[in-house]
């Protein structure tokens, strides 16, 4: 099983490495066979499996339930869950109690905690649970922010690097750095003895996570900061097409594929 440790070893040795999101067991079973070492539950489950228009009605309910799929699928690599929104802003207790939950019923190994949660980091880390930081574009405050917009541009850049040094000092074994400009994503790994994780922050982070299913093609509209690896929105079209033209024309089920 892929630990804490291993991540902040293979930083040391300047090793590179993949983070993918899951959602379901069968997809958590063929990444952990393929080797990525850590799959993200993340709150994407809304937009990319839920239908949600954005990250923000996702419940704790809702991630738990795709978290223990996940973790159910996942024999080797490291499962962390995300913190939904409104699982953590009202108070620290609810942050304590949700984190807990994400582990205990979910089978999680770390917790993901967007922006500057810095008591609930430390509370979270002094009683034993991994935080998985998360800077720059961060989704569930898509409207104080004013959309999906890149961050840390020009003199925006110093408060992001702040915020993720704070972040390290707070506990965090790791850091998700989304949608900014590429040089601040070189400065801030440079910056930290934690890995970063970059999402849209340029190749010199020291890990890089996708959404699975833009990796997949499976998105009608991937962001520009997906890159797509197959194209199963067309191939799951054919393969159901040819589904359908064969019960159409009576040639599926056929002898093969019937009982005598
Ligand atoms: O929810 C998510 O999938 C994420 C990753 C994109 C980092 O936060």
């Amino acid at each position: 099983m892929i630990t804490i440790h291993d991540l902040c070893a293979w930083k040391a040795e300047g090793r590179r490495f993949p983070i993918l999101t899951a959602y379901d067991f069968p997809t958590a079973q063929i990444l952990d066979g393929a080797g990525i070492p850590v799959l993200l539950v993340g709150d994407s489950v809304g937009r990319n499996v839920l239908g949600y228009a954005n990250e923000l009605p996702v419940t704790m309910e809702e991630i738990l339930h795709h978290t223990r799929a996940v973790a159910r699928g996942a024999e080797r690599a490291m499962v962390v869950g995300d913190m939904p929104f409104m699982s953590f802003q009202a108070s620290l207790q609810d942050g304590v109690r949700n984190a807990g939950r994400l582990i205990k019923e979910g089978g999680a190994q770390a917790v993901k905690i967007e922006g500057l949660q810095l008591d609930l980091i430390h509370r979270l880390v002094d009683i034993g649970i991994p935080v998985m930081a998360h800077v720059g574009l961060t989704p569930q405050s898509v409207y104080g922010l004013g959309g999906y917009k890149v961050q840390g541009r020009g003199e925006a850049a110093q408060k992001v690097l702040d915020q993720a040094v704070s972040l390290e000092k707070a506990g965090a074994f790791a850091i998700v750095l989304e949608a900014m400009p590429a040089e601040l994503g070189q400065e801030i790994t440079g910056s930290l003895q934690i890995p970063t994780i970059g999402i849209g922050a340029g190749p010199h982070c020291d890990a890089q996570v996708l959404v699975i299913n833009d990796l997949l093609g499976l998105n009608e509209k991937p962001p520009k900061l997906a890159k797509a690896y197959a194209n199963l929105r067309e191939e799951i079209a054919r393969a159901v097409t040819a589904f359908a033209a064969e019960v159409e024309a009576g040639t599926f089920p056929d002898e093969e594929h019937s009982y005598s």
